[in-house]
């Protein structure tokens, strides 16, 4: 089922990812993912697209209901059970595709997890249908991805132009608009390079999955890098300016916006009517070469 390549990184991104993430993960990304999710004691978490499941455990750890982790790649799963093995945090991985979990009833779940993993899913429109279905009536699908607009895998690039003291970053794109499905390199050895497919969707097109599955977008917010990220990352100077990443909080079937009641008090009120109430580099995220520096995924040495 594996369609996507996942099982050759397996092993490389156990290691890189361990149990706090690698340098994008804890420098850039997961804190502010973190945050969105807020406080998950007493919740049932399903974390789509789990790889090695440090995050799912640490849910678990941290008072969560239930926490399930749900992958495609049988070879990320056997790391994330073999840490469960070890290190008991009452996590759960199951091996499946999230654009069809027929595991999980109808309104299972309170949260609704999928952290850089969305644009790897070939069936977008299916995990996000799958996640508004397990969702119970209110519940909050939250995700990051690769920034649609600004990390388009190798069509776009950092250009950096320099005027005596003066440098101003811009990142140049192109073909934004052209939903497709890329091969991204991976130099997981020094020698060997693996492949996965990732698939690019503007902006609306999430948008539109997510409105067609009930969902109302409640907030995103474009992760800056920490001290860490900038001073390890040769892109993380970079990310001050221009963001890589995209988190969205999304709740599904909210409630209808109702009209505050009309207040039978003063005459005033009734009459007022108110309510209360130069230098061109190929660089980004994806398909890095060990050493150099890495999109989400972070091939950062030192990482
Ligand atoms: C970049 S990794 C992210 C893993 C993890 N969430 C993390 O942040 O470390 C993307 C993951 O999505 C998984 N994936 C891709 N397609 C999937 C699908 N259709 N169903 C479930 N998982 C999928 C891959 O196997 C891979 O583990």
């Amino acid at each position: 089922m594996d369609k996507g390549g996942w099982n050759a990184l397996a092993a490389w991104r156990d290691r890189r990812m361990g149990e706090r993430g690698d340098l994008w993960h804890r420098a850039i990304i997961d804190p502010t993912l973190l945050s969105v999710l807020g406080q998950v004691r007493g919740l049932r978490i399903l974390d789509l697209g789990c790889g090695n499941g440090y995050l799912t455990r640490r849910w678990a750890r941290l008072g969560a209901a239930e926490s399930v982790g749900v992958d495609a790649s049988t070879a990320s799963l056997r790391f994330a059970r073999r840490r469960e093995r070890n290190h008991p945090s009452g996590a759960r991985f199951l091996h499946g595709n999230a654009a069809r979990l027929p595991e999980f009833e109808d309104g299972r779940f309170d949260r609704v997890v999928a952290h850089m993993s969305l644009m790897d899913i070939e069936d977008g429109a299916g995990a996000i249908r799958e996640a508004g279905r397990v969702l119970a009536p209110q519940g909050r699908f939250v995700f990051s991805i690769s920034h649609p607009c600004f990390d388009i895998d190798v069509r776009s690039v950092w250009v950096v132009e320099r005027h005596l003291n003066e440098s101003t970053v811009s990142r140049k794109v192109t073909g934004y608009r052209k939903e497709r499905t890329v091969r991204i390199p991976w130099d997981i050895s020094g020698k060997r390079t693996a492949y996965t497919l990732a698939y690019h969707r503007p902006l609306s097109v999430y948008l539109r999955y997510l409105r067609e599955s009930g969902f109302a977008v409640i907030r995103m917010e474009e992760p800056s890098p920490r001290r860490e990220a900038i001073r390890k990352s040769p892109q993380g100077p970079f990310m001050v300016e221009i963001p890589l990443h995209l988190i969205v909080e999304a709740v599904h079937r909210p409630l209808p916006v109702r009209s505050a009641p009309s207040r039978v008090s003063s005459p005033a009120s009734r009459t007022t009517g108110r309510t209360p109430g130069a230098v061109a580099r190929r660089s980004g995220s994806r398909g890095r070469k060990r050493g150099s520096d890495s999109r989400r995924r972070g091939s950062t040495p030192g990482s």
